[in-house]
């Protein structure tokens, strides 16, 4: 397999409205990520995402977007999204842009002309349909966000289709002329040098609504190699595709290199085990290390030579994996550098989301006014016109609800963590006076300088990028894997429990990478790990 950058960096995700407000509207923006530049060039990141800072009337911050070619007024201008990404470049950071193009806004010019008419030019690039024969929606197709994914207008008598809000129509990938101004469109970002696209719920643009088809449809790979061809091919960009319930055969039709589509997908496999199988994100049950071990093993081993992992615990539509899943009280610190390692030390492209890389948690919230997010605040009337109680519904959002993952970034101890100076748009994290970017880099010993070192590994070391996976069995809470590159192999060990286990094998150690005690390794064999504990050792076979 051919080698690309976007193979040997770390991608850090900023989601802008909640990183740094530079002018005092208690809204983050553009000049306050070119502030924090210097921070993440110290962190050592190779690349950013960064959610969209379109023109969007903000139903869904943004993933609604108005005008692909203009920066939204709160976040600033062109000229300042044109400096950010030139100092970015600077620091050898690459920015890559959300690629929002499953559905506009329904105040984008296209949904507007759209609505005019049944014979306007552009009414076919949104998806229509006639009322069922009882004049109801024309299909049970439901919206990500509760309720119908139809909407009635009433003006031409037809619904358009919304599989998000009913502010975020869906754009018909069926239309030819659609799909040319959106590769246009991209092709403009690309000649301002950006360094790639992340494609949001991409999985969706080969539907077929009236078959009641949404993700995989049978043109999705079709239109993926014509966006590839008249557009990012001929840079080498990265390319990393949003596929919720993507199995590693349907990552391999994006990332097998011959096929010219993506160069990675964001799986999510893992992200659903405290679900209940049936049930929605909201249906919780408790996550089995098992579990998580048998679904990261596979994707370890079974993309092969035919595609690239995706590597994250965080993303700005999850909770925050150290309160998830690890020990976001007396573990904190232990478990957080358990988590950057595990997951730094498997073979892909690792993505860090803002604030995990200081130990940020979920906040929880007691009642819906403090509430943000579309999909939560839709969620808690669609569950109490069902009967659910409200203590039932809030449970689930301060577990798995979007908005725990958007609070703003804490930055210092000084008032509202140093995000603003105004109140901000999302009521900031009560902890900020202990977590902050600040303290932690006070710290030679914090969370922060764990991620630090991880990434400068991964540029010294070729056997993170390249190394093979080689799972070793243990008990069911550890998880434990070696990786090999040209007769050289590390073995990573990490305790996923707030308890004591027990952890043997027969190699020695030649070296100690990193670890999250400080503690003195001398004897693999036997060993009783202590909670949370993770080390990387270079062994001896
Ligand atoms: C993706 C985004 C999410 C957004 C949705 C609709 O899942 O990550 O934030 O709400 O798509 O665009
Ligand atoms: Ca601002």
């Amino acid at each position: 397999m051919e080698k690309h950058w976007w193979q040997e960096v770390v991608v850090y995700q900023i989601y802008p409205r909640s990183f740094r407000d530079s002018n005092g509207d208690g809204i983050g923006d553009i000049t306050g990520m070119t502030e924090k530049l210097e921070y993440l060039e110290k962190l050592g990141i190779g690349a950013i995402w960064l959610s969209p800072v379109y023109q969007s009337p903000n139903d869904d911050n943004g993933y609604d977007i108005s005008d692909y070619e203009a920066i939204l007024a709160e976040f600033g201008t062109m000229a300042e999204m044109e400096h950010f990404i030139a100092e970015a470049d600077k620091r050898h950071i690459k920015v890559v842009m959300d690629l929002v193009v499953n559905h506009t806004s329904d105040e984008h010019a296209w949904f507007v002309e759209a609505k005019k008419g049944k014979d306007n030019p552009y009414r076919d690039y949104y998806v229509w349909a006639d009322p069922a024969a009882d004049g109801g929606v024309p299909n049970g197709l439901g919206s990500a966000f509760s309720g119908p994914a139809w909407e009635w207008d009433a003006a031409s008598g037809q619904y358009y289709l919304h599989l998000f809000s009913k502010k975020q129509p869906d754009l018909n990938w069926q239309n030819q002329k659609m799909r040319q101004e959106i590769y246009a469109m991209m092709n403009s970002w690309i000649a301002k040098g950006i360094g790639g696209f992340r494609m949001d719920v991409i999985d969706l643009i080969g539907k077929i609504p009236e078959k009641g088809i949404t993700g995989n449809g049978p043109q999705l790979h079709e239109f993926l190699q014509e966006m590839h061809h008249a557009t990012f091919g001929a840079h080498d960009l990265l390319t990393v595709g949003e596929t919720w319930g993507a199995t590693p055969e349907i990552a391999k039709l994006y990332s097998a290199p011959e096929r010219k589509e993506l160069s990675m997908v964001f799986q999510f496999e893992h992200i659903g085990l405290d679900q209940k199988p049936d049930g929605e994100k909201w249906d919780l049950q408790p996550m089995r290390v098992a579990e998580l071990k048998r679904i990261l093993t596979k994707w370890q081993t079974e993309l092969g030579q035919d595609g690239w992992n995706s590597l994250f615990w965080n993303n700005h539509d999850l909770p925050r994996m150290l309160s998830r899943w690890g020990n976001d009280q007396t573990y904190r610190s232990q478990s957080a550098k358990m988590l950057a390692i595990l997951l730094h030390m498997m073979k892909g492209t690792p993505y860090i989301y803002q604030g995990e890389e200081i130990g940020m948690t979920n906040t929880p919230i007691t009642t819906i006014s403090e509430a943000r997010d579309i999909e939560t605040i839709n969620m808690y009337h669609e569950r109490l016109a069902k009967g659910y109680s409200e203590a039932e519904i809030l449970a689930s959002i301060n577990a798995k609800g979007r908005d725990n993952a958007r609070r703003p970034m804490q930055w210092d101890a000084s008032l509202n963590g140093g995000f603003t100076t105004d109140t901000p748009w999302i009521g900031m994290n009560e902890n900020y006076p202990v977590i902050n970017a600040e303290a932690a880099l006070a710290d030679p010993n914090s969370i922060f300088y764990t991620y630090q070192k991880l990434i400068r590994l991964r540029k010294e070391q070729p056997i993170m990028v390249w190394g093979e996976f080689k799972l070793v069995d243990t008990v069911d809470e550890v998880i434990s894997y070696y990786r090999e590159y040209e007769g050289e192999r590390w073995l990573i060990v990490a305790n996923f429990s707030d308890d004591a286990q027990l952890f043997s094998v027969e190699d020695e150690i030649a070296e100690v990478i990193i670890q999250n005690y400080e503690l003195e390794l001398t004897d693999l064999k036997d060993m009783t790990l202590k909670p949370w504990q993770a080390f990387v050792v270079k062994v001896t076979a």
